[in-house]
């Protein structure tokens, strides 16, 4: 999708259609107030007028996250059509005085919107948008084709993560991750890749990790690439992902693992943040640990009753080999902080369906112990539409993850409380010396949606990219 500035008197007639923005109901002025009248034009509608090559959408304020929802309203409503070009409303600088935001959050409805993932189908879905005029006042022609291409190569890092999330189990193993990381270090200059297998992890005493890969026909994966800024770097960001490209339950079985394909939506989000970081050229070292296996039944299968160590000497009993997630990524956290040392690190997991039940499909629960720093994550990391939830530990859930056999536990019968242990769990593996600086994002709601909303298209939103680099821009 190209997004081309106009000047205003260009902006008001090239292009095979034009999108009018309306706030809420208020149609009094528009050129079509009659028709839209008649079509009974509301607070939330979204009118396509055909005969004069109008589309108006109703918003309820001009703040980005209202664009790229009005405008993914629009894309629906024309996604049959033949246009190729569209014409947008002239933009003045005044509102909300942040133009740029404004630009950016246009170009991420269109881009996020427009994706479907059609692979597979015989009939794919007719993409024939493919030129946006846009007429600015209020800021010079470079800054807002900056803000323009900030927004697409955004939407366009997110859109790499969809396809990896949407990719199914049976083609997309460790293999292909591993693959899928190399391209992107061979890709970028300034982007480097080391992946490490089975004997490495042996080597390394990741045997939680280890146990989890240990019935999957394909090879465990550890994965590091890691981002060089040109310029001087303001400090060292290391993200930790989830890469489970299939999670059955494992012995403690799903009665139904459909979807499960999602739960290497946090791998795939650590890949798509390094391409985001290459693209709008951000001034940290970025460094993405991705901890890749499958969680299969079969002979070789770990079990309920195993007692794992962990990289860092840590005993685990296992009563569920459903909580998978965070076996690896407590080998995968521990790695990271010896190999890495960074100033900060974040993790991303589709952890628990407890964050699910708890937040709602739509939202990411934050952990950690750093209250302050969870609250300025949510607050610069929701700039992006992208909705966060603090979750705060509490000490007698910490108490639920005892063991009698072993240190920790690795997960808690009866489960309430369940985001906060899984997390309560993971800081089990960081130091002290990281305390302050780890963030556990808990994706497992907004990663995935068979339905869909808003400028999500069904299938994976490539959540968490945004919303950590959104995060980024702003710290
Ligand atoms: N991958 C799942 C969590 C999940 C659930 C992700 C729903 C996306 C949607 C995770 O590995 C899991 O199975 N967690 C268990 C933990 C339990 C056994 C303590 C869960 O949430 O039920
Ligand atoms: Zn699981
Ligand atoms: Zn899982």
């Amino acid at each position: 999708m190209k997004f081309t500035i106009v000047s205003q008197e260009q902006g008001q007639k090239l292009g095979d259609y034009e999108l009018r923005f309306v706030m809420k109901d208020k149609i009094e002025g528009m050129p079509d107030q009659e028709a839209l009248a008649l079509a009974g034009f509301k607070d939330g509608s979204v009118q396509d007028l055909p005969s004069v090559k109008r589309v108006y959408v109703s918003i309820k304020d001009m703040s980005p996250e209202s664009l790229r929802v009005g405008i993914s309203k629009a894309v629906g409503a024309l996604k049959d059509h033949k246009i190729e070009t569209l014409r947008l409303p002239h933009l003045k600088a005044s509102f909300r005085d942040d133009i740029e935001g404004a630009l950016t959050a246009i170009a991420e409805g269109f881009v996020l919107s427009n994706y479907s993932f059609d692979k597979y189908k015989k009939e794919k879905k007719t993409r024939n948008l493919r030129e946006v005029f846009v007429s600015v006042s209020g800021t010079d022609q470079p800054t807002a084709m900056r803000a323009l291409e900030k927004g697409k190569l955004l939407a366009e890092a997110t859109n790499y993560v969809r396809d990896i999330g949407n990719e199914f189990p049976q083609v997309y193993t460790s293999v292909d991750m591993t693959a899928d990381a190399e391209s992107l270090a061979l890709k970028y200059t300034n982007v480097s890749c080391e992946h490490f297998g089975r004997d490495y992890l042996k080597k390394q005493g990741m045997n939680a990790f280890l146990a989890v890969n240990q019935s999957s026909p394909y090879g465990p994966a550890l994965i590091h690439l890691t981002y060089k800024p040109r310029e001087e770097s303001k400090g060292k960001i290391c993200f930790v992902g989830k890469g489970l490209t299939y999670d059955s339950g494992g012995i403690s079985l799903k009665s139904n693992p459909y979807n499960m394909k999602s739960d290497k939506c946090g791998a795939a989000a650590a890949l798509g943040i390094i391409k985001a970081a290459v693209d709008l050229d951000l001034p940290y070292e970025i460094h993405s640990v991705l901890g890749v296996t499958e969680n299969m039944v079969g002979a070789n299968a770990y079990k309920p009753d195993d007692i794992l160590i962990a990289k860092n000497g840590v005993s685990i009993e296992v009563n569920n080999t459903d909580a998978e997630g965070r076996l690896v990524l407590a080998d995968c956290l521990v790695w990271a902080q010896e190999e890495i040392k960074p100033d900060m690190i974040i993790d991303m997991a589709t952890l628990t369906g407890a964050c699910v039940v708890g937040l709602g499909g739509y939202t990411t629960g934050v952990m950690g112990n750093n209250y302050d720093l969870q609250v300025e994550f949510k607050k610069k990391a929701q700039e992006s539409g992208e909705l966060y939830t603090v979750l705060e530990f509490n000490d007698p859930l910490r108490k639920l993850i005892e063991s009698k056999v072993a240190d920790v536990r690795n997960s808690v019968p009866g489960g309430t409380g369940g985001a906060i242990t899984a997390a309560l769990f993971l800081d089990r593996f960081i130091k002290d010396e990281y305390k302050d600086k780890w963030l556990h994002l808990d994706i497992a709601g907004p990663a995935f949606d068979n339905d869909g909303w808003g400028y999500n298209p069904p299938g994976a939103t490539g959540a968490a990219v945004r919303g950590c680099i959104y995060y980024l821009m702003a710290k």
